[in-house]
C-alpha cells in the first residue's frame, strides 16, 4: 500500500465495498467472505479516522447495508435498523467494556448476551397483535417489503399470543435456515438435479428475497427475535433481557442460548462457552453479541455513525473463506484408491491456514463443477476436515479447466480401474505401487495395528524409496546397518526402533488381522473374526458363505476377506510374518451357536422400545445371527418405528419383515421374555 496515496486507497476501498454490498444485499451472491469484507471495512475506517479530510457522508462506513434493489416495494424504517461494531479480539471487547465503565461510572455493567445468528435481518410489524408487514434491513433506513415470503415461515407468528402488547410493535430479528434443514434441502435438490444452496445464510436470504412466496414456503426457514423497532405507547420493559422474555411469551422464538453476563469476564466466558458449543448448535452463528441490558444505560451510551455504542458483536473465526483452486493433485491410498486433492492458495479459515482439501472423488468434482483456476468457497467448521464447498462461477477465469480424470496411477503408472457402482478409482498395481506400499506399511505400524513406535511417515517414505522395505514382512529383516545414512536416524534411535519391531512380534490375532489392511476389515471386524475362529488356519479355510456366519460380516466383507487370502502374494506375506517369528495366543473357535433359530440371520432396524443391543443379545441367545445389512439371505428384518432404507431394501428383496410385536411374539414362542 506504500505506493498508493491514502486518497486513492480510500476511493478504491469505497468502490469495492459498495460493489460487495450490492452483491451481498441485492444479489445474494457475495464473492468475498465476511472476514474479508470486515477487513476492507476496517481498513477504510482506519484511513478515514487517520485522514479526517477524506471523510465523506456517502462513504460506506456511514451506511449499514445497501439500497433496496427495486424489485420489492420500499419500506421506510421509522427507527433505523442499525449494524453492530465488530470485535475480533478480546482486547477490543476490553475497550468496549471499559468505555462503558468510564462513561457511565459503573463498575460491573450487566449485559444481555446472545448468539449472533448468521441469516438475514428482518423487521416484523405487528398492529393489534397481527403481523401486517415484514421488511428487510436494506440500507438501514429503507428496506424491502417481503411480507409475502415471511408469512410462509412457520416460526413467525401471524398473530401474537397472550395479551398486553403495544398497538404497534416492531420486532427485529434474524431469519435463518437451520443446519439440518439446509442439509436435507440440499440432499433433495441434488436428487432432483437442482442447484444446491451454498450455505444456510444464502439459503435464508435468497428465499426471503424472492417474488414467489412458494420458494420461501418450500425452504426450511426459522426465526429468532433479538430486539425492537418502533413501538407505540409506553415501553413495556426497562431491560433488553426482559423484552426478549416478553417477546417469547407473545410467541416469538428467542434463541435458547441467549442469557445474561456481568462485566468483561462474564462476556468472555460466554463467548468461549458459546464457541465451544458452536458446532453442535442447530443453526449457524458467527459471533456473540453483547448488549448493555438496561435501556437507560443504552440511551446514555448512544450511537456512533452506524452502530450503537452499547452493543458489540464478538466474532468467531470465519468458517468459510474464498481462495483459488491452484491445482487438483492425486493421492494414492493404502487400498489403491486414487483421491483428488485440491491444492489451494493458502487461506485462513476456521482458525487455521488451509492449503489443501480432499475432493473425495471425481464424481464430486464434476457435481460441484470445479475447475482449476476457480475462486472457491472453502469451509472448515470446528475440527471437521476442510472442504471445498463450491466454485464462484462469476469469478471464473476464461481458461479455467475441469481437472482431467486420470487413467494411470500417478505413482506407479498402473492402470486405474473403477469398479461398477463405485465412485472411487483404484490403482491396479497393488504392492507394485510404492504409494500403496507406503500406506500399507504406515497402517501396519499404526497404534491400533502393530503399534510400532518410531516408525513414522518420514521413515516409511525413506524405507520404501530406498528399496529397503517392499512388503510389511521386510520390516523383520531390517538390521542396524540398513538405517545408516537415513535422515534423523542415529544409532540410538535405530536400535530403539529395532527393539520395537522385535517387540511387535508378540501380538494378537485381532491386531494382525487389522494390520494386514484387508479392505473393509476394521478393528471391530478383525476382533469378531479372531473371536470366531480363534486361530488363523480355520479362518484361511473358511468359505465366503461360512465367513458370513461371523457377527457383523456381510457378503461384501466376506468376499473381500476371501479375495485377500486367495491372493498368493498375500499368503506369502502372512507366511513370511510367521516365519519371522510373529506369534499370538490361540484359542478354540467360538462355540457353534445352538438354539431354535440357528441358521437364521436377522436384521434390526428403526427404533424399538428395548435397546437394540438387548434385542440382539436375546436373538443370539436363541442361536440367530444378527447382521447389520439386508441381503437376499436375510431371514427376517425386524423393523421398529421410523425404519428407513433397510426396510425399503427388505421389501424390495422380498425378505420377511416383522414389527416389534412380531419380535416379542417370536421371543415368547421360545420362552424368552425381554
Ligand atoms: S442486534 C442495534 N443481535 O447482525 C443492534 N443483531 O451486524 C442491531 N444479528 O443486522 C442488531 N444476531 O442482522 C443483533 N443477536 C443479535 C443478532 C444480530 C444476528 C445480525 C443482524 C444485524 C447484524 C449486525
Amino acid at each position: 500500500m506504500s505506493t498508493t496515496s491514502p486518497a486513492a486507497r480510500v476511493a478504491t476501498l469505497r468502490e469495492q465495498i459498495n460493489e460487495h454490498n450490492r452483491r451481498y444485499h441485492q444479489l445474494d451472491a457475495p464473492t468475498i467472505s465476511d472476514a474479508e469484507y470486515d477487513g476492507l471495512m476496517r481498513e477504510l475506517e482506519t484511513l478515514e479516522r487517520e485522514h479526517p479530510a477524506l471523510q465523506s457522508l456517502d462513504s460506506p462506513t456511514r451506511r449499514v447495508g445497501a439500497p433496496v434493489s427495486g424489485d420489492f416495494p420500499e419500506v421506510v424504517h421509522s427507527i433505523p435498523m442499525l449494524s453492530l461494531s465488530n470485535a475480533f479480539e478480546d482486547d477490543t471487547v476490553g475497550d468496549f467494556v471499559r468505555r462503558i465503565q468510564t462513561d457511565l461510572e459503573i463498575e460491573q455493567p450487566e449485559f444481555s448476551v446472545e448468539p449472533k445468528i448468521d441469516g438475514l435481518a428482518l423487521s416484523l410489524r405487528y398492529e393489534a397483535g397481527v403481523l401486517i408487514r415484514a421488511a428487510t434491513r436494506g440500507d438501514g433506513t429503507k428496506g424491502e417489503d417481503v411480507t409475502h415470503s415471511v408469512r410462509t415461515i412457520g416460526a413467525i407468528p401471524l398473530r401474537l399470543k397472550g395479551e398486553g402488547w403495544p398497538e404497534v410493535l416492531e420486532v427485529r430479528g434474524e431469519v435463518y435456515m437451520p443446519k439440518a434443514g439446509f442439509k436435507a434441502y440440499n440432499r433433495r435438490a441434488l436428487e432432483r438435479g437442482e442447484k444446491p444452496l451454498i450455505n444456510p445464510r444464502n439459503g435464508a436470504a435468497g428465499s426471503v428475497r424472492q417474488q414467489d412466496p412458494k420458494i420461501a414456503a418450500a425452504r426450511p426457514l426459522a426465526f429468532f427475535a433479538y430486539g425492537l423497532g418502533e413501538i407505540s405507547g409506553a415501553p413495556f420493559s426497562d431491560r433488553h433481557s426482559e423484552t426478549l422474555a416478553q417477546l417469547g411469551r407473545w410467541g416469538l422464538p428467542i434463541s435458547p442460548e441467549a442469557g445474561k453476563a456481568v462485566g468483561l469476564q462474564g462476556c468472555l466466558d460466554y463467548y468461549r462457552k458459546l464457541g465451544a458449543d458452536r458446532g453442535s448448535l442447530p443453526y449457524e452463528i458467527d459471533g456473540a453479541v453483547y448488549k448493555l441490558d438496561r435501556y437507560d444505560q443504552q440511551g446514555a451510551m448512544g450511537f456512533i455513525s452506524r452502530a450503537p455504542r452499547w452493543a458489540l458483536a464478538h466474532k468467531y473465526p470465519a468458517e468459510e473463506a474464498i481462495t483459488r483452486l491452484l491445482a487438483v493433485e492425486l493421492q494414492v491410498g493404502r487400498t489403491g484408491a486414487v483421491t483428488p486433492v485440491a491444492r489451494l492458495d493458502p487461506v485462513f479459515v476456521g482458525g487455521v491456514t488451509v492449503s489443501n482439501a480432499t475432493l473425495h472423488n471425481f464424481d464430486e468434482v464434476a457435481r460441484k463443477d470445479l475447475r482449476v483456476g476457480d475462486s472457491v468457497i472453502v469451509r472448515r467448521a470446528g475440527d471437521v476436515i476442510p472442504e471445498v464447498v463450491a466454485p464462484i462461477p462469476e469469478l471464473r477465469p476464461e481458461d479455467a479447466q475441469p481437472p482431467s480424470i486420470p487413467t494411470e496411477c500417478p505413482v506407479c503408472g498402473s492402470e486405474l480401474i473403477r469398479a461398477e457402482g463405485e465412485a472411487v478409482i483404484r490403482c491396479s498395481g497393488g504392492l507394485i505401487c510404492s504409494a500403496q506400499r507406503k500406506e500399507a506399511l504406515r497402517h501396519y505400524a499404526s497404534r491400533k495395528a502393530m503399534d510400532i513406535e518410531g516408525l513414522g511417515d518420514k521413515l516409511v517414505e525413506q524405507l520404501v524409496d530406498r528399496g529397503l522395505v517392499h512388503q510389511i514382512d521386510d520390516l523383520y529383516r531390517l538390521s542396524q546397518d540398513d538405517f545408516e545414512g537415513l535422515e534423523r536416524m542415529g544409532e540410538r534411535s535405530a536400535q530403539k526402533l529395532l527393539e520395537q519391531i522385535e517387540h511387535s512380534k508378540q501380538t494378537s490375532l485381532e491386531r494382525l488381522l487389522f494390520a494386514l489392511g484387508i479392505r473393509e476389515v476394521g478393528e471391530s471386524t478383525a476382533k469378531a473374526l479372531a473371536r470366531h475362529y480363534g486361530s488363523l488356519p480355520p479362518l484361511l479355510a473358511a468359505s465366503e458363505e461360512q465367513l458370513t456366519e461371523v457377527a457383523d460380516v456381510g457378503p461384501v466383507v466376506a468376499s473381500r476377506i476371501r479375495h485377500f487370502f486367495n491372493d498368493e502374494r498375500n499368503q506369502q506375506v502372512v507366511q513370511s510374518l510367521i516365519d519371522a517369528g510373529l506369534h499370538w495366543p490361540e484359542h478354540a473357535p467360538a462355540q457353534a451357536p445352538e438354539g431354535p433359530l440357528v441358521g437364521q440371520t436377522m436384521v434390526l432396524t428403526g427404533t424399538l422400545s428395548m435397546p437394540r443391543d438387548r434385542a440382539k443379545a436375546l436373538l443370539e441367545s436363541l442361536g440367530a445371527k444378527v447382521s447389520g445389512s439386508v441381503s437376499k439371505k436375510t431371514s427376517a428384518v425386524i423393523a421398529g418405528a421410523e425404519a428407513g432404507s433397510k426396510l425399503t431394501k427388505a421389501e424390495a428383496l422380498g425378505v420377511p419383515v416383522m414389527d416389534e410385536e412380531g419380535l416379542l411374539a417370536l421371543l415368547a414362542e421360545h420362552g424368552v421374555r425381554p
